[in-house]
């Protein structure tokens, strides 16, 4: 984290005598040089990555799709940033009051546990479904993990 803010500060540094010269966008938040990065690491770390993402959009299609998708709510809330978001945070979608109250952060580990046995993470909540393979649970949420919040603008090549 530190390294990659460094950076971040280095970069804004050497791009702000340019920035004053002319009238370039405003530089892109921290947040989103964490994510490029993340994104390149990501891209670089191999095929056994791919094929889960690829096998867990299939099994997505498959076991979720009939209440979930990435951006629109179904019987169940939309994906899309879902990965690093508190449980029961969207304001449109109308949750059972166990899920909104809890106090679960949705990572990795949290949404295997969800899969796993949702009413055993929260209970008294509305999902009536779960997966029973520890393998398909792993790709589903590397399938998760790639729903990223969009940015509001693809950033120009620099
Ligand atoms: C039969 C419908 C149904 C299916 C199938 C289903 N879900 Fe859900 N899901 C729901 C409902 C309803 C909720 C909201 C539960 C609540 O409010 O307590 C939910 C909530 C969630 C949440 C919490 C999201 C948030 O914003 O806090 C995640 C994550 C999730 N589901 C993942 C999945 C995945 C992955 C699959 C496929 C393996 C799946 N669900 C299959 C109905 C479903």
């Amino acid at each position: 984290m530190d390294r990659t803010t460094g950076t971040h500060n280095a970069l804004t540094l050497a791009l702000t005598p340019l920035a004053t010269a002319m009238p370039l966008p405003r530089p892109l938040p921290p947040v989103h040089h964490v994510a490029f990065a993340a994104a390149l690491l990501w891209g670089a770390s191999g095929s056994a990555m791919a094929q889960s993402v690829e096998r867990g959009a299939a099994l997505y299609a498959a076991h979720c799709s009939s209440c979930h998708s990435p951006d629109q709510h179904g019987d169940g809330p939309a994906h899309r940033g879902v990965v690093g978001r508190r449980a029961g945070a969207l304001k449109d979608f109308d949750y059972s009051p166990a899920l909104r109250a809890s106090k679960i952060l949705w990572t990795r580990a949290t949404l295997k546990a969800w899969l796993t046995d949702p009413e055993a993470l929260i209970p008294g909540q509305g999902m009536d479904y779960h997966l029973d393979d520890a393998q398909d649970r792993e790709d589903v949420v590397a399938y998760l993990a790639t729903l990223k919040r969009l940015p509001a603008a693809v950033p120009a090549a620099r």
